[in-house]
Parts: structure tokens; sequence; C-alpha cells
């Protein structure tokens, strides 16, 4: 059989890997890809972007089925462009992708059915979007409507910080037409956590739990990033807290989704904020996997990915269990000096060891350039270290990590803390 997976990041290939293990496989696609993928003899790149031409691809080499890792094609419409060709593909439409595509659309969804989220109002007016936030008082989060790249969320611990976070994105219009309208909610505290499942437009598969360290510096300091490190599973979503989420987020959004006409379908990713009092609430709706949580989540499968793939585009998710190695695992992102800002490229990459039963290596800003790997974009790898505790885990990473080189490499040292802080 063979599978295409559209994408350059760390996720897809760590998607890719994983689909490539099975014995049913005879070739894994990934467009474009990245370094990683283009030496894997099991995967193949495909130098193609556009979802039509991919459609036209998909078509004459006889692909069985399409898995999306971005956002950004999900939303333009690649499932609904591949579904009028006929071609199975595992995703949300155009419309059901606005759960990511619009925090108005996602925030408006959630209150109409009761899911519980931060209080919030949308605007479009910059003196009506001030007058709001002097009313509600610091702290308080400013939004873009649309997609950013992960640059359209302010947590603004000031009035002044709220004020010039509506003037960037409403005034001076410096998220284009993402940030032409904005979201401004309430500031939530707590611990964070990602909820991820598979969802194929009626029943729900809950992948396994994890955590990600958005924050670019050691004890969550520096700017946010794409996610520096994450692991799993999340120690905090105990079982208990477990089916509290899936009864109260993500069982509503669901089925919310299909009154509404809008059944979804692909990967569903809530990104929580859980309080000092273990309550639940949803700080935003992705629309697919987490990166870089999908690394670790990947080393951890071990049912068969291609089978849960057929399943869940063909709607019957229900007959599925999915199988867990029992040990964390837990991925340290080296990034390019200059990340997230202007990373810079094409430093030559050695140094990374050969995938062992406690170690893999997945690549993200990488390409093969005159024979030789080198960076190609902000976050460049994602090493992943399996063990019998998160420190194992932590272990095997930081000594993978610690033989790799390349100019200018930025990573944590502590992937992890919150994990290794908690009682056991
Ligand atoms: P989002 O893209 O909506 O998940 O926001 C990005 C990050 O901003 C989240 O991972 C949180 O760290 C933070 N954040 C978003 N919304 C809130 C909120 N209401 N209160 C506190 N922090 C938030
Ligand atoms: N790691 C956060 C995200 O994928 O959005």
């Amino acid at each position: 059989m063979k599978i295409l997976v559209v994408g350059s990041g760390g996720r897809e290939h760590a998607l890719a890997w994983k689909l490539a293990q099975s014995d049913r496989i005879q070739t894994v696609y990934v467009a474009p890809g990245n370094g990683g993928t283009s030496l894997d003899g099991r995967l193949q790149n495909v130098d193609i972007s556009d979802p039509a031409w991919l459609a036209q691809f998909a078509i004459k080499e006889g692909v069985a089925l399409t898995v999306v890792g971005p956002e950004v094609p999900l939303a333009a419409g690649i499932v609904n462009l591949f579904r009028d060709q006929g071609l199975k593909i595992f995703g949300p439409t155009k419309e059901a992708a606005q759960l990511e595509s619009s925090k108005d659309f996602a925030k408006a969804f959630m209150k109409r059915h009761n899911i519980p989220t931060a209080d919030y109002q949308t605007f479009s007016d910059v003196q009506e979007a001030r007058r709001y936030i002097s009313e509600k008082g610091a702290p308080i989060v400013i939004k873009a409507d649309g997609l950013a790249a992960g640059k359209g969320v302010v947590v603004a611990m000031s009035l002044e910080e709220a004020h010039a976070a509506v003037d960037m994105m409403l005034s001076d219009n410096k998220l284009g037409d993402a940030g032409a309208r904005v979201v401004i909610e309430e500031f939530l505290a707590g611990e964070e956590a990602s909820f991820i499942v598979m969802v194929d437009g009626k029943n729900v598969l809950p992948l396994a739990t994890s955590q990600d360290h958005k924050r670019l510096k050691d004890n969550d300091e520096g700017p946010n990033t794409g996610g520096m490190g994450a692991y799993s599973p999340a120690p905090i979503v105990t079982p208990s807290l477990h089916a509290r989420i899936m009864r109260e987020i993500i069982t509503p959004t669901v089925q919310g989704m299909s009154k509404d006409g809008i059944p979804f379908s692909g990967f569903l990713y809530a990104g929580l904020m859980i309080d000092d009092k273990g309550n639940p609430k949803t700080l935003e709706f992705n629309c697919r996997m987490g990166d870089p949580e999908t690394q670790p989540i990947m080393a951890r499968l071990k049912t068969d990915l291609v089978t849960v793939m057929e399943h869940a585009v063909n709607g019957t998710l229900d007959q599925v269990e999915l199988e867990w190695d029992r040990r964390t695992a837990l991925g340290v992102v080296m990034a390019a000096d200059g990340y997230p800002d202007a990373p810079r490229k094409g430093d030559v990459i050695t140094g990374i060891p050969a995938e062992t039963a406690e170690c893999v290596t997945f690549h993200a800003g990488t390409t093969v350039k005159d024979g030789k790997l080198t960076t190609s974009g902000g976050r460049v790898l994602c090493v992943v270290g399996l063990g019998d505790s998160v420190k194992m885990a932590q272990k095997h990473a930081y000594e993978a990590v610690d033989q790799i080189r390349f100019d200018g490499a930025q990573f944590r040292r502590d992937i992890g803390w919150r994990a290794l802080k908690r009682p056991a």
C-alpha cells in the first residue's frame, strides 16, 4: 500500500516513520518532506506543495490514503479537494478546520455548546477593544482571529502591553488579515496539557497524553515558540481528569460539530489549561497533531498506524484499540541560531546517533545540500529518548543531544521538569 503524508516538519517525519513500520506498506511519500525523510530508505520525498497537483500525484501513484500534518493546507481546503476526486484523506474539511483557523469561530462554538473556556469578546474596532481591555484589567489575553504561525497570541501582563497588542493587530495590521479581528479573553492560570484525539466524523479515539514547552529558554523563560520539547504521557492528566476532559470537552465538541452540520474528522488537539483544583478549560483547538507532541507520541505507539488510519478514513475508529509503550518518551527540540525570530539556515549538522530502542531523532528544518545535512528552518531536530521514568527518558534524549553538533544550536536542558516535579 502507498500512503502520502503532507508536510515537512518533525511531526510529519514522526508520522511517516511510524506508518513505514507497517508490514503492509510499500511506500510512504512525504510532500515535500525534509532532510531526514529523504535519508530514510523507507520514505520518499515528493517535491509538490500545491494541493491540486498533490491530488493528481495521489491518483497517478495509486495512493491509498493521505494524512495531512499542518493546519495551512487544511484551512485552505485540501481535504475538500481530495474528497471531491474520490481520494481518501485524513483531516478536517476547510469548514471544520475553522476550529483552528478562526479563534472567533472556536470561541462562539464553545459558548454555544457549553464547552469550558475563558470568557471573551471579539473586536474589529480598535477603540472598542481598548475600552474593553481598560474595563477588564490585566492580565488579559489578546488573540488574532486567524492563523498567525504561533505569533497571534499575546498574554499581556499589563494594560500597556494589552493596548500595544491590539494596536499591533488592529491598527498597524502587523498580522495582515489574520489580525483584522481579535479575540480578547480572560487570563487563565494553571498548567497546560495537550489532549489529542482522532475523530472519524463520529467516533473518537484518544491518543496518549502529552505536554509541551512553549518558551525558548529553561525555566519557561524567553519568547514563545512553536514548542521546544514535549513528553508523553503527561502525569497531570490522571485517569479521572482524562474521563472528565472526554465528557466535558471532547465529546461535546465532536457532537457539537455534527449538530452544526460540519462533522469533524482528523486529529483534534485541545490545548487545555488545568487550574490548581484540577478543572480543565480549553485554551484553543488545533485541527491537526501538535509539533513536537507527535514525536514522543509516535515513539510510544505500538499499534500499526496504517490500520488505524484506514479505520479513521472509513468511519470505524470505534473498532480500534491503541496499544502504547509503557515507557515515557521525551523529545528535545534543537533549534537554529536566531529562532524564533530569524532562524539562520545552512549550518552543517553532524553526530546524529543511529536509532536505538531508547532513542530516535526526527528531523524538521533540515535538508541535504551537496551531500551534507544542513539546517533549513527554525526547529531543526527533535531528539526523542525513551525510558522507564521521566528521568531515564530525559537521560537518553540528552545523551544523544550532546553528540549532535551544528553552529548556533539552541535547546533547553530542562524538558520534562514539570513531570519530574510531581510527586510519584
Ligand atoms: P493558543 O494558541 O490559543 O493556545 O495560545 C498560545 C499560548 O498562549 C498557550 O499555549 C498559552 O500558554 C497562552 N494562552 C492562551 N490563552 C490563554 C489564556 N486565556 N490564559 C492564559 N494563557 C493563555
Ligand atoms: N506544540 C503546539 C502546537 O503544535 O501547536
